[in-house]
């Protein structure tokens, strides 16, 4: 049988820290498949077709991952249609886990799905999607927080 997990994400755009953790996914699972979600709550800053294609020129080649976009839907049913038998999702700290739970525990509660938590590379703790468009949109340098593809399309916003 072959061991599949979901890294589930807005992806907007993906970081060094994402990539860590879909590294991390790798070495536990046979197959990672990114899933690029909607999130109600976030206003996105980049499309989704350009979100995808930055995912696929920034994971590695050599690893096992399948990127794909998902749209608006359940996380569960996602996991469900794709075969996953957990999700994935990296902590960089306490507030992570403040956030992550509450989803972890209902993903359970409505499929019996299993929330596997990696710990970040502290080295990365303090990089997100949101800090990292903030400090481009100003001019500040980020080369070692994103791909050379992404930095273009930061650059480029
Ligand atoms: O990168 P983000 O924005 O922190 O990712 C959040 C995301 C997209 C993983 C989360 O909002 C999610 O799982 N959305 C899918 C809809 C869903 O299943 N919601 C119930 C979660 S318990």
């Amino acid at each position: 049988m072959t061991r599949r997990c979901v890294c589930p994400g807005s992806y907007d755009p993906v970081t060094l820290g994402h990539l860590d953790v879909i590294r991390r996914a790798a070495s536990l699972f046979d197959e990672v498949v990114v899933a690029i979600l909607h999130n109600p709550g976030k206003q996105g800053t980049f499309g989704v077709a350009e979100r995808v294609r930055l995912l696929q020129e920034s994971v590695p080649p050599e690893l096992p991952v399948r990127v794909q976009d998902f749209g608006a839907q359940l996380l569960v049913d996602i996991c469900r249609d794709v075969g996953a038998q957990a999700i994935v999702k990296g902590l960089r700290g306490g507030t992570d886990f403040t956030y992550e739970l509450p989803m972890a525990l209902m993903n359970r509660h409505l499929s019996g799905i299993e929330t596997v938590f990696v710990p970040g590379d502290p080295a990365l703790g303090h990089v997100s999607s949101s800090l990292v468009k903030e400090v481009s949109r100003y001019g500040g340098d980020v080369t070692d927080l994103v791909t050379p593809p992404v930095l273009r399309a930061l650059r480029s916003l």
